[in-house]
């Protein structure tokens, strides 16, 4: 048989997805595990969200949406919500693209800025997805270290010691998966100064938007000056609104990049489904102290289990700003962060990601999702507790 492609052959799995299975896996099979791999809402989608789709599919939008990129009053709540909450203003007509999911607007977004070998500058620790959604898309992922000694810290240094003739684009999210950083003001101006001087296009990926703790500010790099032409937002339903099943995310920006977007996007998936376009637009347009509610839900677990871990010895994790994930470090252990985590699971029944999986600056640590009921993760510090000393 002929060779099958070396460019998906030479992707990894996500290795998320993988710990989450084997955890599932275990369950299935009987035992007590806790799962905190995985990345999605233990909440239900809100009920009137679920209402509009169920009345959408009873009033016929259950055929190919008009237009294919997203009907109009989504396109409109979409924008609307752009300039309402993110300082962005769009023209819904021309520079907005709904999609099936947060992810592959990030994979639309590589496939309309690179052209091969373009280097891409993402952050590390990063999501598991931006190294292979970059090579999908024709690029070389770059990785930009931020140690975690710095609390991993975004500084113009750092992002300009990357940059050679080739590099094309910047990713960036905020609030972080994995380290659960907001990207401060500082922050900011250091990214907005080097994407404007090194001409850099900056893809920001603000899925998790809503869930930032403490009040503190969200700033989206479209917003700052000098940035709307050169900057893609990326966001969606899943974390906000408990809507990961659903599949709808969007990317908006310059018009001449979202034409080709959305040329991308009517040649592979079409669209995404169009009553689920309808719940996005009750959920837009409806009343937001729902996600208010998750997001203080998220905070309080945070800091019951940012507090709990840090009594126990050989535990140490830092208080996150936003998204749903701790990133301990267990400094008494030898191990890697992947024998970290199987130990983890073996031993206290605990699935947890390994730090590696988001660059070798997430060595020595592992990944906890508090998208988890509290009793869980309750039971996930009387476990550590009882085995954090065979670490
Ligand atoms: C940083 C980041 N971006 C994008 C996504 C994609 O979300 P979805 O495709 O469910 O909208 C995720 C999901 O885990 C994520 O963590």
């Amino acid at each position: 048989m002929k060779e099958l492609s070396q460019l998906i052959s030479s992707i990894p799995a996500s290795v998320t997805l993988a710990v989450n299975d084997k955890a599932k896996a275990l369950q299935a099979a009987g035992h007590d595990v806790i799962a905190l791999a995985g990345g999605d809402p233990d909440f239900d989608t809100p009920p009137h969200i679920t209402a509009a789709a169920l009345a959408a599919i009873e009033n016929g939008a259950t055929h190919y949406p008009a237009p294919m990129k997203g009907i109009v009053p989504l396109l409109e709540a979409i924008a609307d919500k752009l300039a309402r909450d993110n300082n962005i203003h769009i023209d819904p007509k021309t520079d907005v693209v709904v999609t099936p999911g947060g992810k592959w607007a990030l994979n639309l977004a590589l496939s309309a800025l690179l052209n091969p070998g373009d280097e891409v500058l993402y952050l590390e620790p990063v999501w598991v997805s931006y190294p292979p959604v970059i090579m999908l898309a024709g690029g070389m992922p770059v990785p930009v270290s931020l140690p975690s000694e710095d609390n991993f810290r975004i500084t113009a240094d750092a992002l300009r010691a990357k940059i050679t003739p080739r590099t094309k684009a910047l990713m960036v999210t905020n609030p972080s998966n994995p380290t659960g950083r907001v990207v401060t003001k500082e922050e900011l101006d250091a990214i907005v100064e080097v994407a404007i001087e090194a001409d850099l296009y900056v893809i920001s990926d603000e899925i998790y938007e809503k869930l930032v703790f403490d009040g503190r500010p969200h700033y989206s790099i479209a917003a700052a000056p000098g940035m709307a032409e050169r900057t893609l937002t990326i966001d969606g339903m899943s974390k906000a609104y408990a809507m990961t099943g659903w599949r709808l995310g969007w990317i908006a920006g310059p018009t001449p990049i979202l034409k080709l977007v959305a040329r991308m996007n009517s040649q592979t998936v079409s669209s995404a489904a169009n009553f689920t376009m309808h719940a996005a637009v009750a959920a837009l347009n409806g009343p937001q102290d729902i996600i208010a509610e998750m997001r203080d839900s998220y905070q309080a677990r945070r800091d019951f289990m940012v507090k709990a871990m840090n009594e126990i010895d050989g535990v140490e994790v830092r208080s996150i700003e936003g998204a749903f994930y701790l990133f301990p470090r267990f400094p008494n252990s030898e191990k890697n962060s992947l024998e970290l985590s199987e130990a983890l699971l073996d031993k206290a029944g605990i699935a947890g990601t390994p730090g590696i999986a988001f660059g070798s600056s997430g060595e020595g640590h592992v990944r906890f999702s508090i998208a988890t009921a509290m009793s869980e993760l309750e039971r996930a510090v009387e476990r550590l507790e009882k085995f954090a000393h065979e670490l």
